[in-house]
């Protein structure tokens, strides 16, 4: 193996940035929350979109869970970095903007919209709308999980609006009337005691105090 094959093994993915393993023990840990949670989801089976997928570390991780992930950013410059760190074949990244009217080609069974700025507004009227936008996206039973965070104060000091606890359980109402299933699911809510004897467990209580609490939010269509 020459100089340049070996760096070249050691560097040129997602999985060899030293932010892939923080990131995904800290996400992965709430994603398998959320998979145990809503039990029955064969995920394997099912092509993903992972809108507003930014630098790709989460959607790389869910290329793992999904048969197929599409990880799609209006960023072009992100979009390209992330295609020349994927060495996953069932997953690809595509320029695209939520706000534009153009089409995919393909729907998905499930959509992800993991910090996805576009629903981090204040405007509930706006925030219904986005989600139905989003589900032109899906096939006819698909599924969108939001995953978000909040501090629940209802203000937007940097731009990223704090939805509050009221608000969330508008929107959730609201949905609910539009929407066959729809879950609000906190995964740091609870804090066990074994928690208290390991490392990962630590890390889960030190978040679980954090004012930012972490939030999924699944809709079925
Ligand atoms: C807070 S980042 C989250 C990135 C990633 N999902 C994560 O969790 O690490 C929000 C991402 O949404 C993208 N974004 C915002 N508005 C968008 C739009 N209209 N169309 C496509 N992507 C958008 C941004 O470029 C950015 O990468």
């Amino acid at each position: 193996m020459t100089l340049i094959e070996e760096y070249g093994n050691k560097y040129s993915s997602f999985k060899y940035l030293n932010c892939y393993g923080p990131e995904i023990e800290f996400f992965g840990y709430q994603f398998e929350f959320l998979q145990k949670y809503i039990d029955g989801y064969d995920f394997n089976r099912l092509t993903c979109l992972d809108l507003g997928c930014g630098f790709g570390i989460k959607t790389y991780y869910l290329s793992q869970k999904f048969k197929q992930v599409v990880g799609a950013d209006f960023i072009e410059n992100i979009v390209n970095v992330n295609k020349l760190l994927n060495d996953n074949r069932n997953l690809e990244f595509i320029v695209y903007d939520f706000n534009s009217d153009s089409q995919l080609e393909e729907k998905f069974d499930c959509v992800t919209a993991l910090g996805f700025s576009m629903l981090n507004i204040k405007d509930v009227t706006k925030y219904i709308s986005n989600i139905e936008k989003i589900f032109e996206l899906t096939n006819e039973n698909g599924v969108l999980i939001i995953w978000s965070f909040s501090d629940f104060s209802g203000k937007a000091p940097s731009g990223w609006y704090n939805h509050s606890k009221n608000e969330l359980n508008e929107i959730v109402t609201i949905l609910k009337k539009n929407y066959k299933h729809v879950d609000l699911i906190y995964p740091y809510n609870k804090v066990a005691l074994k928690d208290f004897f390991s490392i990962k467990g630590l890390k889960r209580i030190i978040r679980f105090f954090l004012r930012k609490k972490y939030y999924f939010l699944i809709i079925n269509k």
